[in-house]
């Protein structure tokens, strides 16, 4: 077959497919064909170019008008017509929101809603961060072994989410089924049937988000940075619209936590299985902040990210035409050897880490990555002294929600020998 430009797509490029086998495991390592062979190339599996090595993918996010990221929370598997029937009960209505938003309405909203993400006002949220991961750490020290997903990973960052965004912090688990409702809906190959199941609690995610946003409009006092939203919309209803908001509301409802408990988990997991990293951390716990880079370069929690091209342009010496849809592979960049020397070693003393392309880069680049940065280094800090003789229990892999983009483990078991417990002797 050939590519819409008429291009011949090679027999690796045709076989390529995101949403199983290799890229779901590894995606920078499944990548390595193309950064060798074809850097760019067309997938008529899902109808994108894919961009894999990291100049292109860095160029790729510097240009936001070229490359516009109004596809980035596009349904990569579209919705069966039923499905339109359930949003519609749910008064669904998402536009866009900051992550897919065009220039220039992208930077005018973004300065108005920046403050509260700058560091100096972030480190207000610290103890918080540190008190939570002491107390949950506390309920299983003792007892040896724990599954950290459900008893650490999942709930701090949710936590610590809603606290920075003001929402009260109910329901937690019905928010980590909407989560992953979101991330399969927007980024997965769901069946027909699946469909339908996923878009009705897409439907009950969105009417959730907005009756919480329904109160703080009602009382718009209070502390966070959703209330500063609305606050923003009274001020300069032009700017940052009532559909902004609302879009905004579920949206970062699932970005402000499921990203960052992934990124805690597979930063754990990545240093445990390097046990020589890991031990150094132990007895020299300032590598953290460097180590937290170094993870999210080989082990980042977005993997992916799409942008669309506003004219025809040329990438690498491929040709792609105007309106044409980018899967730019941040997980793949990371792993480039043009760029990083030894990519597939980890290397906690690595001083360019910080480069890797996990936030995104550019206009758009994350927002919350020093909460995410901070909650990482809280963690890593935390299980390093209290429980440096932790270990994986042997034999177990994990399954990623089938998607193109969010990587993290569903179950993560640990154990350890509790009469080892270094405040045993030294409380
Ligand atoms: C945007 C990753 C944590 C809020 C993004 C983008 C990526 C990303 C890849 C798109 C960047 C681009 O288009 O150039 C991550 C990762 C995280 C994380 C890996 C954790 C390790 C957070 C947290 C928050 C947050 C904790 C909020 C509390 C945002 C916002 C944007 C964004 C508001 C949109 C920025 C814009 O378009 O101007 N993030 N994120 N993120 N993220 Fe994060």
């Amino acid at each position: 077959g050939n590519s819409p430009t008429g291009c011949p797509i090679s027999s690796q490029a045709a076989a390529f497919n995101p949403f199983e086998g290799p890229y779901q495991v590894d995606p920078g390592d499944a990548l390595r064909w193309a950064r060798e062979n074809e850097p760019v190339f067309y997938s008529p599996e899902i109808g994108y170019w894919v961009v894999t090595r990291y100049e292109d993918v860095k160029a790729v996010f510097r240009d936001n008008i070229l490359f516009s990221p109004a596809i980035a929370l596009e349904k990569i598997t579209p919705a069966p017509p039923e499905a339109m029937d359930i949003l519609k009960k749910y008064g669904f209505d998402m536009r866009r929101t900051m992550v897919n938003e065009d220039e220039p309405d992208h930077m005018a909203r973004r300065r108005l809603l920046l403050d509260d993400f700058l560091p100096e006002n972030l480190a207000k949220h610290e103890p918080a961060v540190r008190k939570l991961a002491r107390q949950y750490m506390d309920r299983f020290i003792e007892r040896g072994e724990a599954e950290l997903i459900s008893e650490f990973f999942y709930e701090i960052p949710l936590t610590i989410a809603l606290h920075f965004l003001g929402v009260p912090d109910e329901g937690a688990e019905q928010l980590r089924q909407f989560a992953v409702a979101h991330t399969l809906n927007t980024w997965g190959r769901p069946t027909p049937e699946e469909q339908l199941k996923i878009t009705e609690k897409v439907g009950r995610f969105w009417k959730t988000a907005n009756d919480i946003l329904d109160d703080m409009i009602a009382n718009p006092d209070g502390e966070g940075w959703m209330y500063e939203t609305v606050r923003q919309h009274f001020k300069h209803p032009d700017i940052v619209t009532e559909s902004y908001m609302r879009s905004m509301m579920m949206a970062i409802l699932a970005a402000a936590h499921e990203t960052t408990s992934n990124a805690s988990a597979n930063a754990l997991w990545t240093l445990l299985n390097n046990r020589d990293a890991w031990d150094e951390l132990c007895e020299n716990p300032s590598l953290i902040p460097s180590a937290v880079e170094e993870c999210l370069r080989v082990a980042g929690s977005i993997v992916a990210w799409r942008r669309i091209t506003t004219d025809d342009t040329e990438i690498n010496g491929v040709g792609i035409p105007k309106g044409g849809k980018l899967l730019i592979v941040q997980a793949s960049a990371n792993k480039d050897d043009r760029y990083w020397e030894n990519p597939d070693e980890i290397d906690i003393y690595r001083d360019n880490a910080v480069d890797h392309m996990t936030f995104g880069y550019g206009a758009h680049q994350c927002m919350g990555k020093n909460i995410g940065r901070m909650e990482m280094r809280i963690f890593l800090e935390e299980f390093t002294r209290r429980l440096p003789h932790l270990r994986l229990l042997p034999g177990q892999s994990f399954e990623n929600l089938p998607n193109t983009s969010f990587r993290g483990p569903d179950k993560l078991f640990v154990e350890w020998d509790p009469a080892q417990n270094p405040e045993k002797h030294d409380p």
